[in-house]
């Protein structure tokens, strides 16, 4: 059976006086009381809609209000007496009055209105965020009477989200500073430990391989065995450090491009781990800027750490491949796989850099940055845009 709505328009019109929290007491609503359903009393519609904490208002299909509810009092600030008869477009702000004749044509069809978002004005002036519920009320024939409107204020929530979007706009901004300092000093580091001691120790080892060719030395076998082991220490420092300025900043990335310092680094890492590694990048790559570049190869760089140290596959793929405007590129390991960690359920995750540091990469750039995994499997992925 159909509810009847004609109680519902006249029956909230409450007299501040009468609100309260006696449910039996709210207005002058004709009730038939407290329903007993199996023994349960159920409250009827009108006291329920009088003690909510929303704005719950009837208007008629002219926007003329009718009934007005506590809740609406708070929201709006004004006493029922001082809007019941008058027009809804009271509540609207001057530039919003187009949004109520709309709202109040798609009444008319009678279809429901639903606004997450809009604006109303309180009696005091105040501009307040509203989510709003719209609906065409019907009487018993189905016959259109008027609309109800339930409307939540939720000016808090809105400033507490364009709060939390200005400090996370601050932590991107943050971050992408932190990230390209870090890079310029690994870049400065690099080239000081190639240009001072990769150099002065390449000028030992000359000297030292001097002084094992010389004659008058060779009448001692230890300070030739000395010398030697010199020798050796001086080309494993030196390969030590030509390694660690390679990690921090490969030239060749600035000089030759992505493929090229890509495939050296690869070279190293197989070297060093004993890994399988597959490269695949499009033919004639070309280069790609040094932002994205830089991004990739420290993506690259990361994920094969990650494959090496917790992945325990002994093979890994770099894929890339060129998409209308975007480099997709992929690095895959056949290792034990890894939880992604849920946002929503952070408890017990081990957090590193290595992963919000090629998320922060990839989202710096415009990019898009996902990894994938199961047991056997796990995919890092990054689109990054291109602006050759
Ligand atoms: N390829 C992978 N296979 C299995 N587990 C992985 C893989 N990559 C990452 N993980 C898991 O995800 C965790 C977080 O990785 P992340 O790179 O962020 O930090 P980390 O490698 O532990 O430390 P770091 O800060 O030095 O990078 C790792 O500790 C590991 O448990
Ligand atoms: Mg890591």
């Amino acid at each position: 059976m159909q509810p009847d709505y004609n109680n519902f328009l006249t029956g909230v019109i409450t007299p501040p006086t009468t609100m309260g929290t006696d449910l039996s007491a709210t207005g002058s609503t004709q009730r038939t009381g407290p329903h007993a359903h199996g023994g349960c009393i159920a409250p009827d519609l009108s006291a329920i809609v009088e003690q909510s904490e929303d704005a719950i208002v009837s208007s008629s299909l002219d926007g003329t209000i009718l009934s007005w509810n506590r809740g609406a009092v708070k929201v709006y600030g004004y006493t029922p007496e001082e809007v019941l008869g008058q027009s809804v477009a009271m509540l609207f702000p001057p530039d919003r009055l187009d949004e109520l004749e709309q709202l109040l044509g798609e009444l008319r069809q009678g279809r429901a209105v639903v606004q997450p978002h809009s604006e109303r004005i309180r009696k005091d002036g105040l501009l307040i965020q509203v989510s709003v519920s719209l609906s065409p009320l019907k009487d018993n024939s189905g016959q259109l009477i008027g609309v109800s409107a339930i409307c939540r204020d939720i000016s808090g929530l809105v400033r507490t989200t364009l709060e939390i979007e200005t400090i996370n706009a601050e932590l991107h901004r943050l971050s992408g500073q932190l990230l390209r300092l870090q890079d310029e000093e690994r870049r400065r580091i690099a080239r000081e430990l190639h240009d001072g001691p990769v150099q002065e120790i390449a000028a030992l080892q000359l000297t030292l391989d001097s002084l094992c060719g010389l004659q008058e030395l060779r009448a001692s076998t230890e300070a030739v065995r000395l010398l030697h082991r010199s020798a050796k220490l001086a080309s494993e420092c030196s390969r030590g450090l030509r390694t660690l300025s390679y990690l921090l900043h490969p030239p060749m990335l600035d000089e030759l491009g992505l493929a090229t310092a890509l495939q050296m680094f690869v070279d190293g890492f197989v070297q060093r781990t004993g890994i399988q590694v597959r490269l695949q990048l499009p033919d004639g790559l070309g280069r790609l800027g040094p932002d994205v570049e830089l991004a990739l190869f420290r993506i690259a760089q990361e994920s094969l750490a990650n494959a090496y140290r917790h992945s325990e596959s002994k093979e890994v793929e770099i894929r890339a491949h060129l998409e209308p405007e975007r480099l997709v590129m992929e690095v895959e390991d056949r290792g034990k796989g890894m939880k992604i960690p849920d946002p929503s359920d952070m408890e017990g995750v081990r957090l590193g850099v290595g992963i919000p540091g090629m998320q922060e990469r990839a989202r710096q750039l415009g990019g898009e940055f996902e990894i994938q995994s199961e047991r056997g499997r796990t995919t890092v992925r990054v689109r990054l845009p291109l602006c050759r």
